[in-house]
């Protein structure tokens, strides 16, 4: 990001503010660029590191700037979205700095924004690439199509969801999750909490098929998940029992001893690798936040292995459900 800035392809911003598109935390981003920058992350657990370490942080950027940087996402359809937004962002004449790794394709991301819009000129270094385009009269604009991936919208015809590009199965329903609908148990009551609750899909089920279920905590690191949720339990009445939690819960637990059951369709990437240690984490978690007579639901591809983790935190395990992909485990009484 910072190499066309080193090398003197662009001028450093010196005072003029300048926004960053999924902000990450980096040593290298020194006291001149913290005290210019404007973050926006919409996940937790980036946008924290980037707080603690005195950035100025936002869900969201508001205005009209120089400069813009945009960290690419393994969300392709999400980068165009943002393109397109931090495009609508800039003053005649502002420069929007683009990046990525090769392995989230971004050469051929880069091919196509040229399509659109002129790209100026292009790095490579260390697996990555960095390419910027000028904004002027005859620099194009982003098509229509590409802003609408950066506003929530019915994704996944005939769903009656809204969903967006950057969360989790923006345009399917994921098969695990709706396994896991067909095997809930005959009841689930009291104080429950969907962990990692996406768009909102277990938790919309959850409100619908239990009654006694008096107050469903929704606990996601993704504030753009967070918010369709909100939007998709009000379409279908159920806010009243719901509350929405924007949350890392690779950190401490959020209630420790406070649940009757905690549901789950854990993650198990951390960006674009395969991190089996998250949804360990998240039991680890969902342990604390249980209390001692609590039950933990979760779905996962078989092969995922969970057992061993649970079997260190609850009393019993059990596999109540199983397909040629997923399994469906029940775990109750937490070790204490
Ligand atoms: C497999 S998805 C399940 C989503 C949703 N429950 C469903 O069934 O569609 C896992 C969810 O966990 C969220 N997640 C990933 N890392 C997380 C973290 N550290 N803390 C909280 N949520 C996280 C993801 O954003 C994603 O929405």
């Amino acid at each position: 990001m910072l190499l066309p800035f080193r090398e003197g392809h662009l001028e450093l911003p010196g005072d003029k503010p300048v926004f960053f598109i999924r902000a990450q935390f980096s040593p290298d981003l020194d006291e001149d660029w913290k005290k210019v920058l404007l973050c926006e992350q919409t996940s937790r657990s980036d946008f924290e590191p980037l707080e603690s370490a005195g950035f100025n942080c936002v869900n969201r950027i508001e205005g009209k700037f120089d400069l813009g940087l945009c960290l690419l996402t393994k969300h392709k359809k999400e980068n165009y979205g943002n393109v397109a937004r931090a495009w609508e962002h800039l003053n005649e004449g502002g420069v929007l700095v683009c990046v990525g790794g090769n392995d989230i394709g971004v050469k051929s991301f880069e091919k196509n924004i040229r399509k659109e819009i002129p790209v100026v000129d292009n790095l490579h270094k260390n697996h990555c690439r960095v390419f910027w385009m000028r904004k002027d009269g005859e620099s194009g604009s982003a098509p229509q199509e590409w802003l609408e991936f950066s506003k929530p919208g019915e994704f996944i015809p005939g769903s009656g969801y809204l969903t967006q590009p950057g969360m989790f199965c923006w345009e399917k329903i994921d098969k695990g999750s709706e396994f896991l609908v067909e095997n809930f148990p005959r009841k689930i009551k009291g104080a429950v909490a969907d962990f990692g609750s996406g768009w909102g899909y277990l938790s919309r089920h959850l409100l619908e098929k239990y009654p006694d279920l008096q107050e469903l905590d929704l606990f996601e690191d993704e504030h753009l998940a967070i918010d369709v949720s909100k939007q998709n339990l009000e379409k279908c009445g159920l806010l009243d029992r719901a509350s929405f939690h924007w949350t890392d819960l690779s950190g401490p637990p959020p209630k420790p001893n406070h649940y009757h059951w905690i549901v789950m369709n854990p993650p198990f990437h951390r960006s674009a690798r395969t991190d089996v240690g998250l949804g360990i984490k998240f039991i680890e978690n969902a342990a604390k936040c249980l209390k001692r007579s609590g039950s933990l639901l979760l779905v996962a591809n078989r092969q995922l292995p969970y057992e061993k983790a649970l079997e260190e935190h609850f009393v019993r395990t059990e596999r109540i459900s199983e397909s040629i992909d997923f399994k469906v485990l029940l775990a109750s009484t937490v070790k204490r």
